[in-house]
């Protein structure tokens, strides 16, 4: 098991916090419409893989009930811990080595985690290994290959490109893939899964938008990562963050690709 750290861990935990909470502001929505869309209700028993600050963790506790439970599983589950929900539980390891009942859970969620981890396909194995025969996985993560500044001043437009080149280079360099997202239909029909359904959300904001405002947190915390590939620089950092607080300045930072589908009942390839 490769052991690169998570990227941001070694964040100071005010500035992860806001940056988890911005995320969180940004996704939650589309994430809640997608987990609900699978059926999820009372009595299931969820697993919320990479939780980070836990909004998810605790809306799926809410929505299972007390005859439901949601287990979150994070390597680092410091923001975990001021959650109150009976109905959840939190165990601090790394998907790939959890200890967790086989074939136990009717739905398993991650968003913006397989993408930090560098054996993707092993995390992905251990979350379905968890999953009930018929269950559901929902899956959500990044693909960094289609950003684009769409509008702004050159120099600026100039820094977005640079800082998305260190970002690949970043990812390349912890052999990891920054279109992670983009392999996730090929990763379940692979494993038979049914009832498939891939989203790819592009989104176009605007500077000073929320998601712009979380890309800039982000940039700003693994600013020295990205000077450190040599494709951006400290000017390049700044400029980005001043793109990202601009409203005249609109991009595409990222796709978000989805996928949903269930397990394979037993006999079934996984
Ligand atoms: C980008 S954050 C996303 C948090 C949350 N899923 C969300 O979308 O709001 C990634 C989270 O995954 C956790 N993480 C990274 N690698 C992990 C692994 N191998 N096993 C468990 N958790 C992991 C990190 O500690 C962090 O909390």
């Amino acid at each position: 098991m490769s052991e690169t750290p998570y990227v941001f861990e070694g964040s100071r935990h005010d500035a992860e916090l806001e940056r988890l909470r911005a995320l969180e502001g940004v996704f939650d929505s589309a994430t809640r419409k997608r987990l609900l869309a699978t059926g999820l209700g009372l009595g299931w028993r969820c697993l919320e893989v990479g939780a980070g600050a836990g909004s998810i963790a605790k809306w799926m506790g809410d929505t299972v009930g007390e005859t439901g439970h949601v287990l979150a599983v994070d390597m680092n589950p410091r923001f975990l811990s001021a959650i109150e929900s009976a109905n959840l539980g939190v165990q601090e390891a790394d998907i790939r080595t959890a200890r967790i009942e086989p074939e136990s859970f009717d739905l398993a969620h991650a968003r913006f985690v397989l993408i930090h981890v560098p054996d993707g396909t092993e995390a992905l194995a251990a979350m379905i290994r968890c999953l009930k025969p018929g269950g559901w996985l929902v899956l959500e993560e990044p693909d960094f290959s289609c950003s684009r500044a769409l509008a702004g001043r050159p120099e600026l437009c100039c820094a977005f490109r640079n800082v998305h080149q260190a970002i690949e280079a970043m990812f390349r360099q912890r052999g990891m893939d920054y279109a992670f997202g983009a392999r996730l239909p090929a990763l379940l029909q692979d494993r038979a899964f049914e009832a498939m359904l891939i989203e790819n959300d592009a989104a176009i904001v605007p500077g000073d938008s929320p998601h712009a405002k979380m890309m800039g947190l982000s940039t700003y915390q693994l600013r020295d990562k990205y000077v450190a590939t040599g494709l951006a620089t400290e000017e390049d950092i700044e400029r980005y963050g001043t793109f990202a607080a601009d409203p005249t300045c609109w991009a595409t930072y990222h796709a978000t690709i989805s996928a949903v589908g269930r397990k394979p009942m037993k006999g079934g390839r996984v």
